[in-house]
C-alpha cells in the first residue's frame, strides 16, 4: 500500500522496455527502487512487465522478474496489458519499425536512441500522429540533462534563436585530458578504459553523435526538421597538442561545440572544434560533463550543464518521460511533432563568427605579410596573433575579427597554396 494519504487511489502503470542492456536495466532498477517516490508524486505505481532482448542468458546488471525477458517482439506489441514502452535498444534498424509498430498499436513510446529520432522523426511522429499517442524523446540528447522538455515546455514561447552545446561528454573528456597534457592517443585510450569511449570511437571522435544531437535540439527549438546530414560536421581528430597550447596562450579552451543558429528564416548547424574563451560558460565543462546553452530575445540566456551519458544518468531521462506520457494520457498535451514550418538552410558562406585560423609555415621573413594581405583582400581583419616558433618552423595562430566563413575560407584557399605555408590551414569558431 502507498505510504501518502489524502490523495486518489494509486494507478498501476504496465511498462515494457525494448532492450535491457546499460540504460534498459538501469530504468527498470529506478522504477523498482524510487517506485514510492514516483507513486507519492504522480499517483501511479510504474511496472516493468517486460523487455526485449537478444540473449535471455546473459547477465544483468540489474536482473529482471521471471518471465519478462522476452526474445519475441510480438509478445511485447500485441500485448494489450502494456500502457508505455521504453525503446531503450539502439540502432536504426530494427528498432525504428518496432516504434512504428508499436504507435500504430496504440502504445506511446518514449526513446532514448538519438539516431532514430533525428534521422526518422519526420516519420515516427507522422505515425504517433496518426495513432493519437505520444512520442517522447528527451534521453535522446545529454541523457540526464532536461534539454527537450526545456525547450517544448518551458520555452515554448520563447523564441530561441541560439544553441551552443558540448553534446558529446567522451570527445570533452578527451580534450579536457590534451589540455592536461596528453597525445590524443593516450587521451582517447584513457578514455576507452574509464568506458567513456566505445571500443570504436568514431562516432563520437567524428562528430556523429554531436551531429544527431544537435540535429534533434536545432529541430525541436527552432520548430523545422533538421536532419544529421543537413549539420555541417567536423570531430576532433584534427586538433594537436599545438593548437591546445595556443589556445592556452590566448586564454582559451578547445571543445567539440554544436552550434545552431536560426537568422531570419533561415537554419545552421554544426559541428565543431571551437575555440572558447576561458570566462565563457562552456569553457568550464571539464571532463564527460555536457552542456548546453540557449540563447533567445526573453530569456538572454540558459545554460544547462550536467552528466550526457551513463546507464543511472539516462534512465532518470527515460523514467521523467514514461511519467509525463502517463501524467498528460488523453489530454494531447505535445503529442505532435515539435516542427511546424520549413525553414531554409543558410548558405555555410554567409555563417558568420570570430575565427581561430592556425598556420604552420616556414620560418621566412615576409610569411605573415604575405598571409596578412590575403586575409585583407577578402575583408577578413586580425584581432590577435600569437607566433610560435618550432624547429625551423613557426606557427601563426590568428584570431579574426567577426567575418563570413565564406570571406575566411577563400582566404585560407589563397594561402594554403603558397610553397611557404607547410601544412593544411585550420580553422576554428571562437566562442566568447
Ligand atoms: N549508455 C548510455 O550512456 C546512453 C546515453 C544516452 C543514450 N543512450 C541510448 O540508449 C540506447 C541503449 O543504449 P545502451 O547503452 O543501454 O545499449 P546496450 O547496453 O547495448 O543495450 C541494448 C539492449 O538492447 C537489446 N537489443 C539490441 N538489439 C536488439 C534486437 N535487435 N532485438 C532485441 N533486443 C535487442 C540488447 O539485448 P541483449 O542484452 O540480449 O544483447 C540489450 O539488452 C541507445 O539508443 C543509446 O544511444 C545510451
Amino acid at each position: 500500500m502507498p505510504e501518502w494519504k489524502g490523495c486518489l487511489a494509486s494507478v498501476d502503470v504496465n511498462v515494457a522496455l525494448l532492450g535491457y542492456g546499460t540504460v534498459g536495466s538501469s530504468v527498470s532498477r529506478m522504477l523498482a527502487e524510487s517506485g514510492s517516490e514516483i507513486e507519492r508524486a504522480t499517483g501511479h505505481r510504474l511496472r516493468v512487465v517486460r523487455a526485449l532482448v537478444q540473449n535471455l542468458d546473459k547477465e544483468r546488471a540489474f536482473p529482471a522478474a521471471d518471465g519478462v525477458l522476452t526474445t519475441d517482439f510480438a509478445a511485447v506489441r500485441d500485448d494489450p496489458t502494456i500502457d508505455v514502452v521504453a525503446e531503450v535498444m539502439g540502432g536504426v534498424s530494427p528498432a525504428g519499425d518496432y516504434v512504428r509498430e508499436l504507435l500504430r498499436a496504440g502504445k506511446p513510446v518514449v526513446s532514448a536512441n538519438k539516431q532514430l529520432v533525428a534521422r526518422e522523426g519526420a516519420e515516427l511522429f507522422a505515425t504517433a500522429s496518426a495513432a493519437g499517442v505520444q512520442l517522447r524523446f528527451e534521453a535522446s540528447v545529454c541523457a540526464a540533462i532536461p534539454v527537450v522538455k526545456v525547450l517544448r515546455e518551458s520555452l515554448v514561447a520563447t523564441n530561441v534563436h541560439r544553441i551552443l552545446g558540448i553534446v558529446n561528454g567522451t570527445t570533452n573528456f578527451i580534450l579536457s585530458e590534451m589540455e592536461r597534457g596528453a597525445e590524443y592517443a593516450e587521451a582517447l585510450a584513457a578514455a576507452q578504459e574509464l568506458g567513456y569511449a566505445e571500443a570504436d570511437p568514431t562516432d563520437d571522435v567524428e562528430g556523429v553523435d554531436a551531429a544527431a544531437k544537435m540535429s534533434i535540439l536545432a529541430t525541436v527549438a527552432f520548430g523545422s526538421r533538421v536532419t544529421p546530414d543537413q549539420v555541417d560536421t567536423r570531430g576532433i581528430t584534427e586538433v594537436t597538442p599545438s593548437h591546445i597550447a595556443a589556445a592556452a596562450e590566448l586564454g582559451m579552451v578547445v571543445r567539440l561545440v554544436g552550434i545552431a543558429t536560426l537568422s531570419g528564416e533561415e537554419v545552421d548547424v554544426r559541428v565543431q572544434p571551437a575555440f572558447v574563451e576561458r570566462s565563457h560558460p562552456l569553457a568550464a565543462v571539464d571532463g564527460p560533463f555536457n552542456a548546453v546553452m540557449l540563447q533567445g530575445d526573453a530569456i538572454r540566456e540558459i545554460t544547462l550543464e550536467g552528466p550526457g551519458a551513463g546507464g543511472i544518468e539516462t534512465a532518470s531521462a527515460v523514467v521523467a518521460d514514461l511519467v509525463s506520457v502517463v501524467g498528460t494520457a488523453g489530454t494531447g498535451f505535445l503529442q505532435n511533432d515539435a516542427c511546424w514550418r520549413e525553414l531554409r538552410r543558410m548558405d555555410a558562406a554567409t555563417w558568420r563568427s570570430p575565427f581561430y585560423v592556425h598556420l604552420d609555415v616556414a620560418d621566412e621573413p615576409g610569411v605573415l605579410a604575405h598571409a596578412a594581405s590575403r586575409l585583407a583582400a577578402h575583408d577578413v581583419s586580425v584581432a590577435r596573433l600569437v607566433q610560435r616558433l618550432e624547429e625551423g618552423r613557426a606557427s601563426l595562430n590568428l584570431v579574426l575579427h567577426d567575418v563570413a566563413f565564406g570571406d575566411v575560407r577563400a582566404a585560407l584557399a589563397e594561402i594554403a597554396a603558397f610553397p611557404e605555408v607547410l601544412d593544411r590551414p585550420f580553422i576554428a569558431p571562437v566562442i566568447a
